[in-house]
């Protein structure tokens, strides 16, 4: 089966071309130069970007993929969740050539994706779906930060999120405290590498809490605090280094043992992570390290594909008409605040 699959639901514009399993291409224009000046997403802007990328980013992905759009068995882009504008104009679009085609039309729930992003990298996928499961996924990016029980493939059950920022809002907002530009999070990641993280003691917020929700917004305020106090620390440079690794420990120590915690509770032999914040290499040292002292597998994304991506969905919606899911009308419309189940 040959699939494109088309991602627009915040500041990439991805295309995807899937065929059994494989990723033929995947080629994403992103936004990040153009909302930096303003230190986040405009919707405004990133909306009539995609309208500016869409359709040449599709083109690159069909001829990267050597694969016509005559050959397309069906098309898949994310409904939702997302910024309406964005969702719409790949939403749009992916609609209007399965209705030319007369091809089946999938819409995909972006979440549900990142969950299946683990998977996506071998040739085809690297390794069987049912072998893995169950699972506790950690989906974690600039967006959302959420667990999520993976008792089958397609069969997943939100089992918390944040309750105020994600994980990355939360690393973008305390590098901007530092000074450094948007995105922070990857330049804090690479500060960090040469500070201490013991250096500083921020909170773990609700890290002894029963429930598997997060909150990021109380460690922000802690670090604004501890500037306010320390100004000085702002301009040495290994006082930056550990403020970033100590910030970073905060963060990457909550998401770890929120993480573990449910994996031990659920008793799953297998943890999944992805979604931008999974770039980072202290969340990847540290679930390493804790799978293996539990003894339980981790599945990591690519760290190509932890970031937004079409590959992700078009993988997805193969999957999904794979185990005989009905296809999404093609009046169906975006839901910009889907919600996981
Ligand atoms: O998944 P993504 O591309 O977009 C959404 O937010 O959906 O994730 C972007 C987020 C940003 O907050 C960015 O700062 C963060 O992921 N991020 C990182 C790293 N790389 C990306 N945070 C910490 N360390 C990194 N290496
Ligand atoms: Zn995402």
């Amino acid at each position: 089966m040959t699939l494109l699959a088309i991602e627009t639901s915040c500041d990439e514009t991805s295309v995807a071309v899937i065929r059994d399993g494989s990723v033929l291409a995947n080629i994403t224009s992103t936004q990040i130069e153009m909302h930096t000046e303003y230190g986040g997403v405009v919707p405004e802007l990133a909306t009539r970007e995609h309208l500016r990328n869409c359709l040449p980013v599709a083109r690159t992905a069909l001829q990267t993929a050597n694969v016509t759009v005559c050959e397309l068995d069906a098309v898949t882009a994310t409904q939702g969740p997302g910024l309406p504008g964005a969702l719409l104009i790949g939403f749009q679009l992916a609609q209007t050539l399965a209705f030319v085609l007369r091809k089946p039309f999938v819409g995909i729930h972006h979440h549900e994706a990142h969950l299946y992003s683990p998977w996506i990298g071998g040739d085809p996928l690297r390794g069987d779906f049912s072998v893995f499961q169950p699972s506790v996924s950690l989906i974690v990016s600039g967006g959302h930060t959420m667990l999520v029980h993976v008792a089958a493939e397609l069969q997943h059950r939100l089992l918390g999120s944040t309750v105020d920022d994600a994980a990355g809002e939360c690393f973008d907002k305390i590098a901007k405290l530092i000074g450094l530009p948007y995105p922070g999070g990857p330049e804090l990641d690479r500060l960090a590498e040469r500070g201490n993280p013991r250096a500083h003691t921020f909170p773990r917020p609700m890290i002894h809490e029963p429930s598997d929700d997060f909150s990021f917004s109380g460690l922000k305020t802690s670090v604004r605090y501890f500037l306010r106090d320390h100004p000085a620390l702002l301009t040495e440079r290994q006082g930056v280094f550990d403020l970033c690794a100590s910030v970073q420990a905060a963060i990457v120590d909550v998401l770890v043992l929120k993480t573990m915690k449910a994996a031990r509770r659920l008793g799953v032999r297998c943890v999944t992570a992805s979604g931008g914040v999974t770039c980072n290499r202290a969340l990847r040292k540290e679930l390493a390290a804790a799978c293996e002292q539990e003894g339980m597998v981790l599945k990591l994304a690519e760290r190509t594909l932890c970031t937004d991506n079409a590959a992700m969905i078009g993988i997805l919606a193969e999957r999904k008409l794979l185990q005989g899911c009905p296809a999404t009308p093609l009046d169906a419309d975006i839901m910009p605040n889907w919600s996981l189940m």
